[in-house]
């Protein structure tokens, strides 16, 4: 029992997922699972008022300009930002830093600061950067165990430092960084930060405003909401400056043959007809897991990460299983990312799928640049949400331990 999310929420919470079975699903940081209501919320768009935003006056569209209204807003509300014009919806996290990337101006030489654990999508945008204009990525250094290393922060910056961009919370071992820590020190410098939250906003309460973030980029499918619809929240300052990035219709507000006069936010950013099942998706997404508690979603994840761990300390002690993180499972959140000595990551996780039906994922999780440095082809990834239980853990972990005893 944890606070108000006991055993019994929990099942009634599983009811929620049609596609819940037999399955152990542990490959939630990769995507999860969707409950029924933003299923219905998708259906209630095609089924009740299918139409486009802002371009027809009929009753179809004026329902659907409610609707996504309404779903900036719960975005709005889930981050607490402070206006529903600082909610950029885009395909996925990808696409906000891409955005970002794209508008940001950097020229050559200009420098972005990142760490050595991003995902691809926070660190080829940068090195496609390097190689067309010339900018500088500057790569600080984490800690063996996988926790940011600040003194190694602080001394990436130059007089030429533009931007800071970097992982709240890491998909490689559920370590969240010290984002409030970053941006501070960031800003000392007039360094603007992008936070990619795709780890996080899923996991735990993300407010805006308490870590002063300037940019951040998350995505609908790994929040129960659908895939394809992903969120960038900007200061309303900056994204106001901001140059477009994706441009044609919905973002201009009159144009000539020679000459166009851009939107104001958030419609700036939004190029072209939209996925509205998916906003509105998201928002019930968001509704739902504010119903079931950001807060008793963080403590879940955490208290059935430190029961695996528990039930595999001796083969962690021995050295035959190697977790990547720190030891301490409240660092390491919904993560259990692990190495067994000597068996291949891909083969323990077809043997898991095949014998149980529990679902991992293993392999570089899109951090190759930071398993190549290491001479390592991956991990195998168990990622626990909030539906999973300790039944599962109990199972997952009987299964790897009979798993090492066949070697
Ligand atoms: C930390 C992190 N950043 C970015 C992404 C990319 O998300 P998407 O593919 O939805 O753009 C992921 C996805 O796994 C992630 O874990």
């Amino acid at each position: 029992m944890f606070g108000l999310f006991s055993a019994e929420k929990i099942r009634e919470a599983r009811k929620d997922f049609p596609v819940l079975k037999d399955e152990i699903y542990f490959d939630n940081a990769c995507m999860s699972l969707k409950p029924i209501q933003v299923i219905n919320k998708l259906n209630e768009y095609y089924t009740q008022y299918t139409a486009c935003l802002g371009r027809s006056n009929h009753a179809f569209a004026r329902k659907l300009t409610e609707e996504i209204d309404k779903a900036r807003s719960e975005v709005r509300k889930f981050i607490n930002a402070k206006e529903d014009s600082e909610i950029i919806f885009t395909r996925n996290t990808t696409e906000g830093i891409n955005l970002i990337a794209n508008s940001f101006g950097l020229k050559k030489e200009d420098e972005v600061i990142i760490s050595d654990k991003e995902h691809n999508s926070n660190l080829i945008p940068w090195l496609k950067l390097k190689k067309t204009a010339g900018i500088k990525v500057v790569i600080s250094k984490t800690n063996d165990d996988g926790t940011f290393n600040l003194e190694n922060f602080r001394k990436s910056f130059s007089g030429r430092t533009r931007l800071v961009s970097v992982i709240y919370t890491s998909n490689i071992d559920g370590v969240t960084n010290p984002v409030k820590e970053i941006i501070k020190i960031s800003h000392l410098h007039k360094v603007p930060v992008l936070v990619d939250a795709a780890q996080a906003v899923p996991s735990f309460e993300v407010d805006v405003r308490k870590i002063d973030a300037d940019f951040l980029a998350f995505s609908g499918h790994k929040m129960c909401g659908p895939s394809g619809i992903g969120v960038l929240y900007g200061k309303k300052q900056l994204l106001e400056k901001l140059d477009q990035f994706l441009v044609g219709g919905e973002t201009v507000q009159d144009s000539t043959y020679d000459s166009y006069i851009p939107e104001k936010i958030p419609n700036k950013f939004e190029a072209g007809l939209q996925d509205y099942a998916g906003i509105i998706g998201l928002g019930e997404a968001c509704r739902y897991l504010r119903k079931i508690g950001m807060n008793n979603i963080s403590r879940h994840e955490i208290k059935l990460n430190a029961l695996l761990t528990n039930l595999l300390n001796d083969e962690i002690d021995t050295g035959k299983i190697k977790i990547l993180g720190p030891k301490d499972t409240k660092q390491r959140g919904g993560i259990f990312s692990f190495i067994i000595e000597g068996i291949d990551i891909h083969h323990v996780s077809r043997i898991l799928d095949s014998s149980k039906k529990i679902m991992t994922r293993s392999g570089a999780h899109c951090v190759h640049s930071w398993f190549n440095a290491r001479n390592l082809n991956g991990s195998v990834r168990a990622s626990l949400y909030f539906y999973n239980t300790e039944d599962e853990v109990r199972k997952f972990a009987e299964e790897i331990q009979k798993i090492i005893k066949l070697g």
